[in-house]
């Protein structure tokens, strides 16, 4: 596992930054993993300015997102669908054909973790996926407790994380209970992982982390079995570290 210390919020997204882009000019038509939530939309400000200023064109980048609440509708502000297309999609040139969430929103919640697995194969796997983790050690929604060989699924959503999330919405009790995500073997197919942790509300479970400990109690340690995660944390967030 290799670390990245950055100094702030700004230098770790400039740094996921450099990395997506050199992926994608060395293969224009990569499939990225893509995240939601604070933590990722530095990266994603750096590279709508690099499509402005420079031109890197998304036309063959597909993507496929981790997690989508149950039960919004795309269009609403609070979706996973709403905030990739306000805070990426709609400012680069990638075709809304490629890009792929789990739809939170349909009737057959068992269909759909079948169709979205089947999708990512499809896709040939993720070449690289961003990834944040939660205060509670969470990757995507799989919360304490998910099994490392789980596939796409239907999550209950862990108190701490919806409490976390409220900031977001105007209470508390309009926070969905239900998401969907990619399982934790989903997660640890993609060929690299890009990890970013921006801080001190985060140091704790980065220092989890980082001890290696591995157990299904603490999520984001399963990453310990991948042979290609980059971990970019900021001075906040190695506060213990
Ligand atoms: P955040 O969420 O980026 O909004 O802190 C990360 C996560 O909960 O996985």
């Amino acid at each position: 596992m290799k670390l990245i210390r950055t100094e702030n919020y700004a230098e770790m997204s400039l740094e996921a930054g450099k990395i997506i882009l050199d992926k994608i000019n060395n293969n224009p038509s990569l499939t990225l993993g893509l995240a939601t939530g604070s933590t990722p939309k530095g990266v994603y400000d750096y590279l709508i300015q690099d499509h402005k200023s420079n031109g890197t064109s998304y036309k063959q980048v597909k993507s496929v997102n981790l997690d989508e609440y149950i039960g919004l509708p795309s269009k609403d502000p609070n979706s996973y669908h709403y905030f990739m297309r306000q805070n990426l999609f709609n400012h680069l040139d990638i075709n809304e054909m490629h890009t792929h969430i789990p739809n939170g929103a349909v009737s057959d919640l068992e269909d759909e973790c079948i169709r979205y697995e089947k999708l990512i194969k499809e896709l040939g796997g993720i070449d690289l996926q961003i990834l944040g983790i939660g205060q509670n050690g969470h990757i995507g929604f799989n919360e304490p407790g998910t099994s490392f060989s789980s596939r796409t699924h239907v999550v209950t959503l862990a108190q701490n994380t919806r409490e976390a999330n409220s900031r977001f919405f105007n209470t508390i009790d309009e926070v969905p209970t239900h998401a969907l995500t990619m399982g934790i073997a989903s997660i640890l197919e993609s060929k690299e992982i890009l990890l970013l942790v921006s801080g001190e509300r985060k140091a704790e479970a980065l220092l989890k982390f980082m001890n290696g400990e591995i157990s299904e109690d603490f999520p984001a340690s399963a990453l310990n079995y991948h042979q290609n995660v980059t971990v970019i944390a900021d001075r906040d967030a190695l506060k213990y570290i």
